[in-house]
């Protein structure tokens, strides 16, 4: 009928042992970065607490560092022959908390023996949680000023990812009949009563190299992604038709297009867990569109989108 919120360090350990899928408290992601010392649980954690969010967009921001080591190893082989020379400009987009970027960087570094100079940007990499100084009651706005999750004591709400009716009917209907009350009660969480703590989300992994120099992360549109131009544009992950419609995928293709060098690789892939299938390949700049050079373990999920409508649709 109804399932709380995770809000505290040791269910939130359960949650990741056990593959738990309720909502987590957004907070909980600053919590690990200082509680938690091991850097591999402290990644795991911070991946688990991201798994469940929403943005308004409808994309979610589910990743794990070893989400496409093979994908990602195939993409070396073909980036380090077809630019062999100084280090790779990488630009990596939708790129959740970075871990999957992080991971990339180590493996050229392992596998090529190169420097890269990789930029990951994502729409989503800022939020501000208010939290009420006396009452259990916080919301988590994005950059833009959205809405994106409410927790009022051990009830979390994703406002984009509201559970569904039928299986927990007690959160749909809170959800639906409470925060719209909430805001207006507390005005968004915008007096004095509040705490504001801002939150970059970038993963344990992908801040250690960020610090480093070792990357760079910033928040970014995917469709109006920096000029570059790179040699390399990944975007796995978030091209998938579930998120955007067609005419939206090819509008990214496009400008992700704009991004690259003559002869430029993109590389686009969707998968599940970790280590599971890529449905991805990898494509090169010509001096029209795309041609595919390599295919993942199956055809990518928007190849049409890439080769075929590219001409068609324009660059408006
Ligand atoms: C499912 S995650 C993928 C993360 C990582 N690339 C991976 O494969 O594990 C999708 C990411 O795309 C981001 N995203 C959604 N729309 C975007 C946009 N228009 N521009 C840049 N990033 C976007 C989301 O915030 C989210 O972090």
């Amino acid at each position: 009928m109804f399932r709380l919120g995770v809000t505290n360090i040791s269910d939130l350990r359960r949650q990741l042992s056990t593959n738990g899928r309720a909502a987590v408290d957004i907070a909980l992601f600053l919590e690990v970065s200082s509680a938690v010392a091991d850097d591999e649980e402290a990644q795991a954690l911070q991946s688990a607490v991201l798994s469940r969010m929403r943005f308004r967009n409808g994309t979610y921001k589910r990743t794990s560092p070893n989400r496409f080591d093979g994908f990602d190893q195939r993409l070396i082989k073909v980036a380090n022959e077809a630019f062999p020379q100084g280090a790779i400009q990488i630009l990596d987009v939708g790129v959740s908390d970075g871990s999957t970027s992080a991971a990339l960087v180590r493996s050229f570094k392992k596998q090529a023996g190169r420097k890269v100079e990789l930029l990951g940007i994502d729409r989503y990499m800022n939020m501000e949680i208010r939290r009420h100084k006396k009452r259990p009651i916080q919301f988590a706005f994005d950059a833009c000023g959205d809405l994106v999750q409410v927790r009022c004591g051990n009830f979390v709400f994703n406002c984009h990812a509201l559970e569904s009716w039928i299986r927990f009917p007690v959160n749909r209907f809170l959800g639906n009949l409470l925060i719209p009350r909430w805001r207006r009660v507390f005005a968004d969480g915008n007096g004095p009563d509040f705490n504001r703590n801002n939150v970059n989300l970038f993963g344990r992994l992908a801040s250690s190299m960020k610090e480093s120099g070792a990357m760079d992360l910033q928040e970014g549109d995917l469709f109006h992604p920096p000029p570059g131009p790179f040699q390399l544009v990944r975007a796995m992950n978030v091209l998938n038709p579930s998120y955007f419609p067609s005419e939206s995928l090819a509008k990214a293709v496009i400008a992700l297009r704009s991004s690259l060098v003559d002869d430029g690789l993109l590389a686009v892939g969707s998968n599940e867990n970790a280590g599971s299938p890529v449905e991805g390949a990898i494509y090169r700049r010509t001096e029209t569109g795309f041609e595919r050079v390599e295919q993942a373990d199956r055809p990518c999920r928007i190849d049409s989108i890439i080769l075929d409508q590219f001409c068609k649709v324009g660059s408006d």
